[in-house]
């Protein structure tokens, strides 16, 4: 495994086959080490910057969840509103005075590409949480994590990705670490969601069997994994269009019903009309383990960032 020491995590595609393995058994260790000792040292002394430029709530705390159980300390600024983005500083010129403090920054924010230009601008570490419609890699990482733990392997992964496949970062950054198993994938979506050709293809160039369809029945009907996710209204500059588009899936009590009866649910979260609560006492209803996953997913990473594993 190529080691993690002081890299950025990016993109979901910046991984081989062999470092997801590697992090997985880290997460592993961690989830097992938590539950042992209830909290660690490995990162005393160290901190981690946590700049949200749009709203967050699992990916900010579990980062922050994360960091601390390691023993490290954290500091946040938690909208662009609070602070001086709001009076016109450039991203670059906030990463390199957040780098005058932390040891490694996560970063969220609504431009393509914006991860990246604050990981140029500086020589600490720099982990992408969301960089508008682009990717996700923590959040990916955290979903491969539960399909494994959901199904004891990565073997002959079935899977149909639904909703806003357009638009949707997680899903951006999970179909690359998907096709490293060879997973075989469902992309269901309205027309005007679809996931975008230039992802598409690249899949396919590597020999992944991909199936885009409009019809979640018959998706869900082909496969044992289900990852739902939101349409992205902030996204949309005619929201005449998202009104035509929103609650194109739901899965309720009665869709769930005449699906397979072990079928995995899995959502990164939040969730708006997409999964109806009646369905999450459903024991395949692995979202809320997915959330949990996330801490064990970022301990991993935060360890291997600082050299620590
Ligand atoms: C996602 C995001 O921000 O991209 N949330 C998350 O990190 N779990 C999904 C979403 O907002 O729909």
């Amino acid at each position: 495994m190529a080691s993690l020491k002081g890299k950025d995590i990016l993109h979901g595609n910046q991984f081989s086959k062999k470092d997801i393995d590697g992090i997985l058994k880290v997460a592993a260790g961690f989830e097992k080490e938590l539950k042992a000792k209830g909290a660690l040292n490995l990162l005393k002394g160290k901190i981690l910057a946590t700049l949200f430029f749009e709203p967050s709530t699992r990916t900010r705390l579990s980062f922050e969840t994360a960091m601390q159980r390691l023993g490290g300390g954290v500091i946040s600024m938690a909208s662009a509103e609070s602070s001086s983005a709001a009076k016109g500083e450039t991203l670059a010129d906030t990463a390199k005075t957040v780098a005058q403090y932390a040891d490694a920054i996560v970063i969220r924010h609504p431009r393509l590409g914006s991860a990246k230009e604050a990981a140029d601008a500086v020589p600490i570490p720099v982990l992408n949480a969301g960089d508008g419609a682009g990717q996700h890699p923590t959040q990916a990482l955290l979903d491969i994590y539960t399909i494994y733990r959901e199904r004891g392997s990565l073997k002959d992964l079935q899977i149909s990705l639904v909703g806003d496949l357009k638009n949707g970062r997680t899903v951006h950054a999970l179909v690359e670490i998907l096709s490293l198993y060879g997973a075989r994938m469902y992309f269901v979506s309205p027309g005007l969601l679809q996931m975008p050709e230039e992802i598409t293809s690249g899949l396919r160039s590597k020999g992944i069997e991909i199936v885009e369809t409009e019809d979640l029945a018959y998706a869900a009907s082909q496969t044992d994994l289900l990852y739902l996710t939101r349409i992205q209204k902030e996204r949309f500059s005619d929201l005449a269009e998202y009104e035509r588009v929103k609650g194109s899936y739901v899965v309720d009590a009665k869709f769930l019903a005449a699906l397979k009866k072990d079928i995995i649910l899995l959502h990164p979260l939040p969730r708006v009309d997409e999964i109806h609560p009646e369905v999450d006492a459903y024991p395949g209803a692995a979202y809320f383990r997915q959330v949990r996953n996330g801490v064990f997913i970022r301990m991993a990473i935060l360890a291997m960032i600082f050299g620590k594993r």
